[in-house]
């Protein structure tokens, strides 16, 4: 009743596993398999990075503070670890690096990936990620060289932060297959004991309930420029949020921080869009856009 097919890919639902809240081991990614549509893994370069000192996460009241620096081992060791995915969905490989060189490597060395998500949005790791997708003419080479590098599907997940209209109709042009949209926001939490910043890095990404209208606008806003299917991410912690991207245009939604507090969290919802679809009697295709008067 949920299944999709998502840029050749099928899915038994459109609730996919957004990169990183679940580390790098497959045993994190086995565990919740068989309830998504899709997992995507921790971003991965690779040289890999150690990535920041603690504290990285804080939990705050409208949903997680991160700044993890994309902490991942090197691209080989990742992908031997992810022989013992248990293959109940398919698997994307996130990736990051600075080059288009960079970027075309990685593909080769994850045979094992079913598409690959560029990693064009983490806001806080200097010349990776946000930075990258800045640069309008680096992302859209960026694109082309993975394209030609395999034959997979490349999903570009891009940031609310950046001119996003504009780079996701340009990386479309490019030949991207799908545009994810958003990574975490920048932002940053202060102890007003010690009277200094608790991320490490001072500053960091904000995700969970608070991003969630954000996210939500630029998907509306991406549906109605794009041919590509658009995936949404930010703020999703039930079944009605994830109707709401769907409505918005979304073919399929990402969650991650919700991930955080229940890995249940996928069940439930797969469980309730069946009882709404069935209440309503409805397909879940006829419902992508349907908020665009
Ligand atoms: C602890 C943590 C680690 C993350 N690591 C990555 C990452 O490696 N690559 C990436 O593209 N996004 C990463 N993200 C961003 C999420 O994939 C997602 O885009 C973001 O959290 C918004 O979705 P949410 O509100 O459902 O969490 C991370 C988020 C968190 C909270």
């Amino acid at each position: 009743m949920l299944e999709i097919e998502l840029c050749g890919l099928q899915l038994k639902n459109p609730l996919i596993l957004a990169s990183g809240v679940l580390g790098s081991h497959s045993s994190s990614l086995n565990e919740i398999a068989k309830d998504v549509g899709a997992v995507v893994t921790k971003s991965v370069s690779i040289e890999g990075r150690e990535g920041y000192k603690n504290p990285t996460v804080i939990n705050w009241k409208c949903g997680l503070l991160n700044a993890v620096g994309l902490a991942s081992p090197p691209a080989k060791i990742f992908s031997e670890e992810l022989k013992s995915f248990n293959r109940a969905c398919p698997l994307i490989i996130s990736l990051y690096g600075k080059s288009p060189e960079e970027f075309s490597k990685l593909t080769e060395i994850f045979e094992i990936a079913d598409a690959f998500e560029l990693n064009l949005s983490c806001p806080h790791v200097k010349g990776a990620g946000m930075e990258i997708g800045k640069d309008l003419e680096l992302s859209c080479e960026i694109v082309k060289a993975t394209k030609k590098s395999t034959e997979k599907p490349v999903i570009a997940k891009i940031s609310v932060m950046h001119d996003y209209i504009k780079l996701a109709k340009e990386l479309e042009k490019a030949g991207i297959d799908a545009i994810a949209i958003s990574n975490t926001l920048p932002g940053m939490k202060i102890d007003i004991i010690s009277k200094k910043p608790v991320l490490s890095n001072i500053t960091g990404g904000v995700s969970g309930r608070a991003i969630k209208p954000i996210a939500l606008k630029a998907v509306y806003d991406l549906y109605k420029v794009l041919e590509v299917p658009i995936i949404g991410c930010g703020g999703i912690t039930n079944f009605e949020d994830a109707l709401e991207f769907i409505m918005a245009g979304a073919k399929a939604v990402q969650i991650g921080s919700a991930v955080y507090y229940s890995k249940r969290v996928f069940y439930s919802i797969k469980e309730s869009l069946i009882a709404f679809l069935r209440a309503n009697k409805c397909k879940l295709t006829e419902l992508v856009g349907v908020a665009h008067i």
